[in-house]
Parts: structure tokens; sequence; C-alpha cells
């Protein structure tokens, strides 16, 4: 038997949904599987799900069809398939409230939006504790530019939070005004208004740059994408390295891979609203 989860782009809402505010989160087709055999790839993570769920001498080993340094989530998705393997029975909630903690206990920190996303799939709403909604969205025209620079979440979440210290005003003025734009967000999402949906990742790229989590690197493939005709652009995920995502027309898409890695970025192929945790055929 093998058991796969998919990896995630955060969309809308990063940082803030750490401290309860909404994000938007979309599992993407690169996907990690699991089976049994010897760990070869976040050992950490499997070991802890086999003490939640299985039987001591239980042991996966793990392989995925993406790298790990694209920061597409591989240790959030590494435990939910291994989890699914161990209970092929358990819901997707049972495997997502185990995987969390799992993460929290290793970890230390993270809101859970990236094992929200590999155990239900598609695209969600999602608020820590409180709301995992799946959307209904189709082909969404996103393409994904990697920095090649991989970036180091917790630092980057211990950054915010200490920002939040210092100007406590400053920072929860941001991410009410990050939480208004992700309910804009989700709706015209389901209404495919793909144009305002960019103008949003605008704002919301704007914000994070308050929050100090954006580089040069990520802005310049950002002004890239944006100069080639992109709707709007943002980063994606914790900032500080990994990746930007933009949406653009059918007709500027060429264009813009072009333009963003003429500016030293990697396009990476992803499709969108993937399927959650599976038994593999
Ligand atoms: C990291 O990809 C996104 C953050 O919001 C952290 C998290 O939600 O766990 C920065």
């Amino acid at each position: 038997m093998k058991t796969s989860a998919p990896g995630k782009l955060m969309l809308f809402g990063e940082h803030a949904v750490v401290y309860g505010y909404p994000c938007i989160v979309t599992a993407v087709s690169e996907r990690l599987y699991v089976s049994e055999g010897v760990p070869t790839q976040d050992p950490k993570f499997i070991e802890a799900a086999v003490k939640a769920w299985g039987k001591p001498g239980m042991n996966f080993s793990a392989s995925s069809s993406f790298s790990g340094k694209f920061g597409l989530g591989s240790s959030s998705a590494v435990t939910v398939a291994a989890l699914k393997f161990l209970r092929p029975m358990a819901t997707n909630r049972e495997i997502f409230d185990t995987a969390y903690k799992i993460i929290l206990d290793i970890q230390g920190k993270g809101s859970g939006f990236d094992v929200v996303a590999a155990a239900y799939g598609g695209t969600l709403y999602y608020i820590k504790d409180k709301t995992i909604e799946p959307l209904a969205i189709s082909d969404m025209p996103l393409i994904v530019g990697y920095t090649g620079i991989k970036a180091d979440t917790v630092s980057m979440i211990e950054n915010v939070a200490k920002k939040k210290k210092e100007n406590p005003q400053k920072v929860e003025r941001i991410f009410e005004a990050i939480a208004k734009l992700v309910e804009e967000a989700k709706i015209k999402m389901i209404g495919g208004d793909w144009e305002r949906v960019g103008i949003l990742m605008d704002f919301n790229q704007e914000y994070l740059r308050d929050l100090g989590v954006s580089t040069q690197k990520l802005e310049d493939l950002i002004s890239a994408a944006k100069k080639a005709g992109a709707w709007g652009a943002k980063l994606s995920g914790a900032g500080g390295g990994d990746c930007m995502i933009c949406l653009a027309p059918n007709d500027k898409q060429q264009a813009i891979r072009k333009a963003i890695e003429e500016a030293g970025g990697e396009v990476i192929d992803v499709d969108t609203d993937a399927e959650g945790v599976r038994i593999e055929k």
C-alpha cells in the first residue's frame, strides 16, 4: 500500500493566520508519497506519526514529486500521509487534528494551514481552531515563481512576533486589513473574478512588505510579473524567500513566465485545488 498527500500554496493571509485571522490556502498537484520502508525523508515526523497511531518497529519511507526546497510543505504532507497509512478509515478531521499536534510538538510554531491543505485538499478558507471551509473554485490562472532561496519559516514567524511586541497596534491594524481582504478574496475567487483577486494580491503584498517579510528577490520577481501583465502578485508563505505567486490572463501567461525567469526566478508548474490525502491504487 501507498498513501499520498499534496503540498500547498498560501494564497492570502499568511502570518495573520498565526494570530487567529483567516487565510486561503490551496493544495497543489505535487504530492508526497509514503509506503513501508526505511525513512529517507522527514524521519522525525514519520516517527511521531508511528508513535501516535502505529506499533513499535513500524517504519515508512517517503518520496516526493517536489523538492523540499520550494516550501510547498513536505513535513505536513509526510505526517498526514503517514497517518492515513496507519488508519486508512480515519476521517480528514481526525488526521488533521493528530497531524497538527505532531507539527506543533516538533516545530513549536505554525497555524496548521499546511496540515489542513494536506488532509482536505482543494482550496480552503481556514481560521485556526475555528473554521475549515472548502471553497468551490475552478481554473485559477496562477503562476508560481521560486526565488531560489529556502526560507526559514520559524524565524520569519519570530520576526513578526517581535515586530508585534514592539508595535502591537500597528501590527494588529495590518492583520485586520489583511483579514478584510481575505474575506473579499474568498467571494471573488468563488465568483471567478480573477482580475479583482489579483488586485487583492497586490494589497496583501503591501501589508506583507509593512510586516517586513518581503525580500529584494521576491520584489524583483513580483515586479517582473506585474510589468509583463499580471493582474496582481505577492509572496506566498512565510516570506524571506520561497515562492511568489501571481494571477494573469491567458494571453499574458507566457510573457510572465519568461519575465520571472529573466528576473532570476524559477517557474514551478503546479496545478492548484488538488485532491487531499488518499490511498494510491
Ligand atoms: C508560512 O508558510 C505561513 C505562515 O503564516 C506560518 C503559518 O501559518 O504556519 C507564516
